[in-house]
């Protein structure tokens, strides 16, 4: 049994507050009878819950957006490590959300989640370069020979070859890189790579969805037009 606004809200069909003006407007009824109370218990796996008329029984997929903190691996489960999993809300419990790709245990910032495993290959795959913009602190200070670098495709050292990338010097030991591929440890190892060691990683932006005012271990719903941008439609 779960609450009628929390099973709504992981939906995917608004955030809460949201919920409970379309609860208030009498929108939703269970089992055909009209509810208004977002606190009711119900049991989606057998009362049937509707929306303007139209049973949620198709469950929408889910997007979610976290901040996430330093400190959790990116993993569905791990042995030793808190994982990322452990940040969401407990009414996406039943969802069979997955990180779409991952953020080092000491990075910080935006990172999707969906139960979408369709999108979640799209978005993942090499082919899908969108661009990834993280704010770094770091040994020494960007210079133009960097920058130039990092237009050109750095070589990392075991010789990986990176797409060109842009380097944003922002003040002494502070840039903004932008990648559009997601090699392992990669903005780390092309700082590293000209000398300058990062101390501190936090993605900003991912394609045209911004962390915004997301604080640190938030987690948000996105829109499906927020996702349809993220797809480049
Ligand atoms: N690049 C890194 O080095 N680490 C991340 O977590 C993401 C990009």
């Amino acid at each position: 049994m779960e609450r009628l606004d929390k099973f709504l809200s992981s939906q995917g069909i608004g955030t809460r507050s949201q919920v409970k003006n379309i609860l208030k407007a009498g929108r939703v009824t269970v089992d055909g009878v009209p509810e208004g109370d977002g606190g009711r218990k119900i049991d989606p796996q057998s009362q049937r819950v509707a929306l303007d008329g139209e049973e949620l029984t198709k469950v929408r997929r889910v997007v979610l957006m976290l901040n996430k903190p330093e400190g959790f691996v990116t993993a569905t489960e791990d042995a030793r490590e808190r994982t990322v999993m452990e940040l969401l809300p407990r009414e996406y419990a039943h969802r069979k959300l997955r990180p779409v790709g991952r953020l080092d245990k000491a990075t910080e910032g935006l990172l999707l989640f969906t139960d979408d495993g369709d999108l979640l290959h799209r978005l993942i795959s090499p082919k899908n370069e969108v661009a990834k913009i993280y704010y770094a602190r770091h040994e020494g200070t960007a210079g133009e020979a960097d920058v130039a670098a990092f237009r050109e495709g750095l070589v990392l050292a075991d010789g990986t070859r990176c797409l060109p990338a842009w380097l944003e010097p922002l003040g002494p030991g502070e840039s903004r890189v932008t990648v559009r591929e997601g090699k392992y440890h990669q903005v780390r190892r092309m700082m590293a790579s000209r000398g300058m060691p990062v101390t501190y990683l936090a993605r900003q932006q991912e394609g045209g969805l911004a962390l915004g005012d997301l604080p640190r271990g938030g987690v948000r719903l996105l829109t499906e037009e927020e996702v349809a941008a993220l797809e480049g439609k």
